[in-house]
């Protein structure tokens, strides 16, 4: 088979991540490997987020460039199928047919599967091919089974769209209705990449913890059932609503042993009235609450978290009460954002806009706290004993690099080992030094550590 070759460009969520690899597993039957130059690419998806500021603008002017490259292509007698995927595709297909017309390919997230068949569309009509519907069919249902080796840790999407439609996001609407894979086909493709060497798996979804697919019915018993895969170390899931923390969940936390002690858990305010403005479902009390069931559950669980400062209607009064929020629940880190409208949501109709210079300034503010409150969780670390799933190589020559189960990236120094050797392995570490970002620890006299049986 002739072999061309594919760039994939991803920008956004972890969905997109899991999205651009799956992409890229359906185009490999068609001859297609991989490339990170535009030059060499016989085609270029850009998988797009709609939920940064901008998102169109960066586009565009990732297209324009792109133009010039296919062109450039096109002179030498070499043909680039351009394609845009992701959430703008979802949301802007007809303005990216008008003003970037040398697109061949615009499709949304729920129609990755047809891409071999748009390809060849492309190829035999020319002309724009677009596929931007929510299929009846699930993805889900005609991808590949067996996926390439995802490494380590990885991720796996079981849980898609969101019927929360808070007022800001526009995750409703470009990612479609929540959906859930049946538990079977989940536990399958967990089994696989099991078998390829994944250790840790991080189950995606945008409002995760709504899981309810055939089979399993709740995220707890499906994690249950994951955690009985062997040679499978480790769980996380991500992201959740407070309002779907339902009560077998918060028990997983508390007696399945390889559910990880961390949770992103997104609250976005501390102001009754602003989660309110949000449509959240939820208030600060009701966040709070639920925070000390899950540290009953699991005393040691870390929580990181999404804010948006400046939403429609926040004052200074509301804003207090994020920053006071933050330093009662102390997060171990966190996402913030300053609100920006998104068309066609609630919030971008609604009276009382945040000036701009309010909201930079609030945004400076909770995240000083934040990277104080972050630095904090990983010093408190420093001089206990945890485990480590060793990712790979570290930075440095005779280090090896990993991850603590609350996510920390890890550091240590192994000199007599080959970090291949110890990739995979969960290994007793020291922390001796933290950093906002990482730890640095040593390895817990390696001789006497357990070696897992993995699976075959
Ligand atoms: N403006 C700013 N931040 C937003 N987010 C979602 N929509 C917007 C918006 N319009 C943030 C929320 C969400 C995270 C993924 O992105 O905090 O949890
Ligand atoms: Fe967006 Fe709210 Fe749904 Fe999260 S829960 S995806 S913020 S609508």
């Amino acid at each position: 088979m002739v072999t061309k070759r594919l760039l994939v460009k991803t920008w956004g969520c972890q969905m997109n991540v899991y999205d651009s690899e799956r992409m890229a597993e359906v185009l490999a039957p068609l001859g297609f490997s991989s490339t990170t130059t535009p030059e060499d690419a016989d085609m270029v998806i850009l998988n797009t987020c709609h939920i940064r500021e901008k998102a169109a603008e960066k586009l565009f002017s990732e297209l324009g460039r792109l133009r010039v490259v296919k062109q450039a292509r096109a002179d030498r007698g070499l043909p680039m199928v351009l394609a845009v995927a992701g959430c703008v595709a979802q949301a802007e297909g007809a303005e990216i047919a008008a003003r970037a017309p040398y697109v061949d390919i615009v499709l949304g997230p729920q129609t990755i599967h047809r891409l071999p068949e748009m390809v060849a569309r492309a190829g035999r009509a020319g002309g724009l091919v677009l596929d931007t519907e929510f299929p009846a069919e699930s993805k889900f249902d005609l991808l590949p089974g067996a996926r390439s080796p995802q490494g380590v840790a990885a991720f796996l999407t079981v849980q898609e769209g969101c019927d929360k439609f808070c007022a800001f996001c526009v995750v409703p609407y470009t990612r479609g209705a929540e959906a859930s894979r049946p538990a079977a086909a989940v536990l399958a493709e967990a089994r696989g990449m099991v078998a390829q060497g994944t250790r840790e798996i991080t189950l995606l979804g945008q409002n995760v913890n709504a899981y309810h697919g055939e089979g399993a019915g709740s995220l707890a018993v499906l994690l249950r059932q994951l955690a009985e895969i062997p040679g499978l170390a480790r769980l996380r899931y991500s992201t959740s609503h407070p309002r779907d923390m339902a009560d077998d969940l918060i028990a997983a936390h508390g007696d399945l042993a390889s559910l990880m002690p961390m949770l992103h858990l997104p609250v976005q305010s501390g102001s009754d009235r602003v989660l309110a403005a949000m449509n959240r479902g939820h208030t600060a009390d009701d966040y709070r609450r639920l925070v000390d069931r899950l540290r009953a559950a699991r005393p040691d669980l870390g929580l990181s978290s999404d804010f948006i400062v400046g939403h429609p209607g926040e004052t200074d009064a509301d804003h207090a009460a994020t920053l006071s929020l933050v330093r009662e629940i102390g997060f171990a880190g966190a996402y913030s954002f300053k609100y920006s409208p998104r068309a066609g949501t609630p919030a971008a109709r609604a009276p009382f806009q945040v000036d701009e210079s309010v909201g930079d300034a609030r945004l400076r503010e909770l995240q000083a706290l934040l990277l104080d409150r972050q630095l904090a969780f990983n010093a408190a670390h420093v001089g206990s004993v945890f485990e480590v799933l060793v990712t790979g190589a570290g930075r440095h020559p005779g280090q090896v690099a990993g991850r603590s189960p609350w996510l920390q990236a890890v550091h240590a120094e192994a000199p007599d080992s080959d970090p291949a050797d110890l990739a995979g392995r969960v290994i007793r570490m020291r922390a001796i030094g933290a950093s906002a970002n990482s730890l640095s620890c040593v390895i817990e006299d390696l001789a006497h550590q357990p070696r897992e049986k993995h699976a075959a």
